[in-house]
């Protein structure tokens, strides 16, 4: 092979441990004395043709950083008519060898399409969400649990000082990975998430058991995905270019519930963009780094229509369609286990 090129994107929602996932496929290419091209937001760059050469001072620096010098989007070039020809013709255009598409369920699921219509590609799973299949872990995920886990320290001691019930809204479309973990690990009293429906009566009744017990405060993890009564609470009914709704909702709608039915003062607190935003942790930058290098393997060993993967404490490679074939949801035994700790 002949100092190919590569391309590289970021797609979907950011998360801490993009750049460190860029960083170390540009310096293994370099390596093998290839060239790579970076597209800028997501799938859209592919469409319009808009990269960036990336050298090694392109990616100086940038190990700490969170989110994603490439920009990103929610881009479907399968939503519009034209856009995967137009994907396909900046790959001729640009003579790449192979295509390294970072992403979630819904860039990997672009990826896996593209491949099965000849498209060389090598997926990298990325979420906050954790929620991908065939992977045990994807970077993003740590960062925000340790992000959602200090927060729900913090929220204890004001919840203690005030006699307060606190809603604590955490991020989670379908999967209920980081509210459960970080609920665990920061002692909420109650857990809800989008794989068990929330039993309000059930919830108000532990609440209450735990207050009649002495305890003057409670912190209920509520996922932004969990549903009431077989409702999903959803902020506006516009659907984004893969078709989810823009969630969030839940906490207030619960806080607003338990302070009726119980009595005790309840407070909401959403955490938002906060749980994406900033520097990864020293977990998410090794995982970035090794899927990153992992990556760049595949394509010098012509193993398209890969994901890179961690399974134990191995990178390896799995099949794209079938990481994208189903989510990774919370299994009940792993609920069933948070449960010994509610109330
Ligand atoms: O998929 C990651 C995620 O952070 C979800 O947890 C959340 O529902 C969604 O993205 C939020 O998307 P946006 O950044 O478009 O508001």
């Amino acid at each position: 092979m002949s100092n190919p090129k590569i391309g590289i994107m970021t797609g979907g929602g950011d998360c801490p441990g993009l750049n460190p996932v860029i960083r170390a496929v540009v310096k293994k290419a370099i390596l093998e004395n290839w060239q790579v091209l970076g597209f800028r937001n997501g799938w859209k760059g592919l469409v319009d043709n808009d990269r960036v050469v990336l050298d090694s001072k392109a990616v100086s620096g940038i190990l700490p950083r969170g989110g994603t010098i490439l920009g990103t989007s929610r881009t479907n070039p399968y939503k519009k008519q034209g856009d995967v020809e137009k994907v396909k013709q900046t790959i001729a255009v640009n003579d790449l060898h192979a295509l390294i598409a970072v992403g979630g369920e819904d860039t990997l699921g672009v990826a896996s399409k593209l491949y099965k219509e000849g498209v060389k590609v090598i997926g990298i799973p990325k979420t906050i969400d954790n929620d991908l299949s065939c992977t045990d872990f994807t970077f993003g995920f740590d960062t925000a649990l340790n992000i959602a886990t200090e927060c729900i320290d913090r929220l204890h001691t004001t919840a203690e000082s005030h006699n307060r019930v606190i809603v604590v809204e955490i991020m989670g479309r379908h999967a209920g990975w980081i509210a459960l973990q970080s609920g665990l690990a920061g002692g909420a009293d109650i857990i809800l998430i989008p794989e068990f429906p929330i039993d309000l009566n059930e919830v108000c009744a532990l609440i209450k058991k735990r207050h009649e017990r002495g305890k003057t405060f409670s912190i209920v993890a509520v996922a932004e995905g969990a549903k009431l009564s077989e409702q999903e609470i959803t902020q506006e009914e516009k659907l984004d270019e893969f078709g989810h709704v823009k969630l969030g909702g839940i906490g207030s709608a619960l806080a607003k519930l338990i302070e009726k039915k119980t009595g005790y003062e309840t407070r909401v607190t959403v955490l938002g963009h906060i749980q994406r935003g900033g520097s990864p942790t020293a977990f998410d930058r090794i995982l970035g780094t090794r899927f990153g290098v992992k990556a760049v393997d595949l394509v010098k060993e012509g193993r398209f229509g890969q994901m890179v993967s961690l399974q134990g404490n191995n990178i390896v490679s799995v099949d794209l369609a079938n990481a994208v074939g189903a989510l990774k949801l919370v299994p009940k035994e792993m609920y069933e286990m948070a449960k010994v700790f509610f109330g």
